[in-house]
């Protein structure tokens, strides 16, 4: 239809949200539907920030608040970043805003112009290629492996770099498939921008506190203060404190690029939600003691997950070292047919055909960019991650 925009022609909509949609529709018709979908964690924020956030409401924060962030947040932005991650900033280079989502979105808005490219890892967040393309840019793919547990590579990050390269978007530990890059891991890409001077870095620490064993997190600024005056640092409350549907989301980074930011919010939605600015001071300033409790119940499930799907035929199912999410492999599954009777040609197929056949609900790989792979979330109980996987199994014991 002409009336609609033609950049809306170079975006897909989410299809984990697809996914979500069919899963609930079978359920709606009395299916016993397992969801492997959702990308949130299966907990409910802890009481302290709950009621930081009804205080907030109670003493009347309930107005416009100053567009990116009350300085509250912004300030305990900043003694996050020194705490965790050993930067330091000023309020000033910090931007608040509704969902790490938008934080993401407003920078991309801020800086590209038509052409320019934004190199992304795959597999990526569903989002970010489309979120480039909405902000007039070019999404430059770059593919990791199986083989390198889905981390890419120093060579290839060079490779993809050209003199239309604006931002290096990097994600650890990665949604869709938990993998964390070590400091040295890290260190490798760092030291490929730093010949490349024209190259910012955006990096998406959502993941930072789902950490697992002994990898330890850490963020290009950090790795590379070298590459602080060309960072933009993303975090938000969202997975690890359980508030994804408070919506809010923070970066820190150069100030001209903050104040840019600032104003694309301005002009669009203003300031996130006061009173989840409130309940999001209590969660990076209170207690953190519920972090390892949760982390340990986390790394349970990743184990039994990836247990119980490399036990199924023609799965191959790397142990990642974060997020709450895993990425099989199922190139050996290609070409068979499901027990119905269904040709499973690529990961959609197989994604479909599971959640008809079996009625477990998982993402297929070329969502995020990497086939013929699904993701699974296991921010769910024990007892449903025990069923699903062994649904799964017996679907793979049946192909032929
Ligand atoms: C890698 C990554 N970045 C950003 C986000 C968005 O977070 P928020 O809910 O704070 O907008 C998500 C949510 O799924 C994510 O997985």
């Amino acid at each position: 239809m002409t009336f609609l925009s033609a950049t809306l022609d170079r975006v897909k909509p989410s299809p984990t949200i697809a996914v979500t949609t069919k899963a609930a529709e079978l359920k709606a018709a009395g299916r016993d539907v397992i969801g492997l979908g959702a990308g949130e964690p299966d907990f409910d924020t802890p009481q302290n920030i709950k009621d930081a956030g009804i205080a907030a409401i109670n003493a009347g924060k309930t107005k416009y608040t100053a567009v990116d962030g009350i300085p509250e947040l912004k300030e305990a932005v900043c003694a996050k970043f020194k705490r965790d991650n050993d930067l330091t900033y000023t309020p000033a280079q910090v931007t608040v805003g509704t969902g790490g989502k938008q934080v993401l979105y407003n920078a991309f808005m801020a800086t590209l112009n038509q052409g320019d490219e934004v190199i992304i890892p795959a597999p990526y967040w569903v989002s970010y290629p489309d979120m480039v393309l909405l902000a007039g840019g070019e999404p430059v793919a770059v593919a990791a492996s199986l083989e390198t547990n889905f981390k890419i590579t120093a060579a290839q990050l060079e490779a993809a770099i050209t003199p239309k390269t604006k931002w290096f978007l990097f994600n650890s530990p990665s949604n869709p498939t938990g993998a964390g890059y070590s400091w040295e891991e890290l260190k490798a890409l760092t030291d490929v921008l730093m010949h490349h001077p024209h190259v910012w870095v955006m990096t998406d620490d959502m993941y930072e506190h789902l950490a697992y064993d002994d990898f330890k997190f850490c963020t290009p600024a950090q790795v590379e203060p070298g590459l602080y005056d060309r960072t933009l640092t993303v975090n938000g409350v969202s997975k690890a404190y359980a508030m994804t549907g408070w919506r809010i989301g923070y970066a820190a980074g150069p100030e001209t690029l903050i104040k840019a930011m600032r104003k694309v919010q301005s002009q669009s939605t203003s300031n996130p939600c006061s009173v989840s600015q409130y309940a999001a001071v209590e969660a990076l300033n209170g207690p953190q003691d519920f972090l390892a409790p949760n982390n340990e119940m986390f790394v349970r499930r990743r184990d039994l997950v990836v247990d119980m799907l490399n036990a199924a035929e023609g799965i191959i199912c790397p142990k990642p070292e974060g997020a709450f999410y895993v990425y099989p492999s199922i190139a050996d599954c290609i070409g068979k047919t499901s027990a119905a009777g269904t040709l499973i040609d690529n990961d959609e197929t197989f994604a479909t055909a599971l959640l008809e056949e079996t009625g477990v609900a998982v993402v297929f790989g070329a969502a995020f960019g990497l086939s013929p792979n699904f993701r699974v979330s296991y921010a769910t109980s024990d007892e449903s991650l025990k069923e699903a996987c062994t649904r799964i199994q017996n679907f793979c014991k049946g192909l032929s």
